[in-house]
């Protein structure tokens, strides 16, 4: 069976380490003539239905440094933007590149292009899941404080959106500790918690940050309106106004605690300016590490695709 990775949960735990033991390497074999070529001659399509800065930029370069060649589709130029069904899109990408990595609404178009292709598939982001982004903020993390996640404590303050069900997800697969501060018209999806916790996540869900915030090592959070929820921002504001991650808020959390945001942030909004550009906030390793825990994950996929054309 091709390996994909639509959401962490596609990872068992040893494999989750494994590739960010190897960003880790990459990171430091960066620009020396030993960095590895693994995906020398082969190609990667990125396909875009939403806007991108880092995931576009960290693929492409990613998988130019792997040796391979980034192909990168803007939905709407292309006939999928047009209506060509995603089965047929799935089937001619397989018979032109290696890997391909989608952007996409529902978490069901991505499930639909796993299930037609023959080649690996990564979300690349979806309304459900960000899981790329979740790698990199794992390898920061343990950046921070050390390699071992367990008993790491972490606040995510806002959204139940899509990187909030990551976390819960890689709470599961990667032992940390997770409390999810957010209003209660926008907890996580109930089905992802439930799922978290069968695979044994600790994840509580409550509505006031200070309660998240108490003694937390990592803080997080994200855009208030994700993309598509453009027209709801006004209301959204409203609110989320009393979970800005600011000076007050990571005073509650322990004194060496690191912030961490995806980005693109609002200053004034989710977080304030002095706590992202502050001397807490590892927000530019965290964008960084894309780049590395990316390339890990395509020498990943590829090598067990590659075992599973040989057996077949
Ligand atoms: N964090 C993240 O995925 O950024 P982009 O939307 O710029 O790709
Ligand atoms: N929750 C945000 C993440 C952007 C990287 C969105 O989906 O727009």
């Amino acid at each position: 069976m091709t390996r994909h990775f639509l959401s962490v949960s596609d990872l068992s735990r040893q494999e989750l380490f494994a590739i960010l033991d190897r960003a880790e390497e990459l990171k430091s074999l960066r620009g020396t003539p030993e960095h590895p070529k693994p995906l020398l001659g082969k190609s990667v399509a990125i396909v875009f239905e939403k806007a991108s800065t880092r995931t576009r930029l960290s693929f492409e370069v990613g998988i130019h440094e792997l040796g391979a060649q980034p192909v990168t589709l803007i939905s709407k130029d292309t006939q999928l933007g047009r209506g060509e069904p995603i089965e047929d899109t799935a089937r001619m990408l397989s018979r032109y590149v290696h890997c391909a990595v989608y952007r996409t609404f529902g978490h069901d178009r991505l499930e639909a292009l796993a299930r037609h292709a023959t080649i690996p598939v990564v979300n690349g982001l979806s309304d459900e899941f960000h899981p790329v982004q979740l790698l990199a903020d794992m390898m920061t993390i343990r950046q921070s404080f050390g390699p071992s996640l367990d008993g790491i404590r972490v606040a995510w303050i806002g959204d139940g959106n899509n990187m909030a069900h990551s976390w819960i997800v890689s709470a599961a697969v990667a032992g940390f500790d997770l409390v999810c501060a957010c209003p209660d018209r926008y907890r996580p999806d109930e089905q992802v918690l439930a799922d978290a916790r069968a695979r044994g996540a600790s994840v509580e869900v409550v509505t006031r940050p200070a309660d998240a915030l108490e003694g937390a090592n990592v803080v997080t959070t994200d855009v208030w309106a994700s993309m598509g929820q453009e027209a709801e921002a006004t209301e959204r504001e409203r609110a989320f106004a009393e979970y800005i991650v600011d000076d007050a808020a990571m005073v509650r959390a322990a004194k060496d605690a690191i912030f961490l945001h995806c980005l693109p942030a609002h200053r004034g909004e989710e977080v304030s300016a002095s706590v992202i550009d502050g001397v807490q906030s590892r927000v530019w390793d965290e964008a960084e590490n894309r780049l590395h825990t990316q390339k890990a994950l395509l020498e990943w996929l590829l090598t067990q695709a590659a075992e599973v054309a040989e057996v077949s």
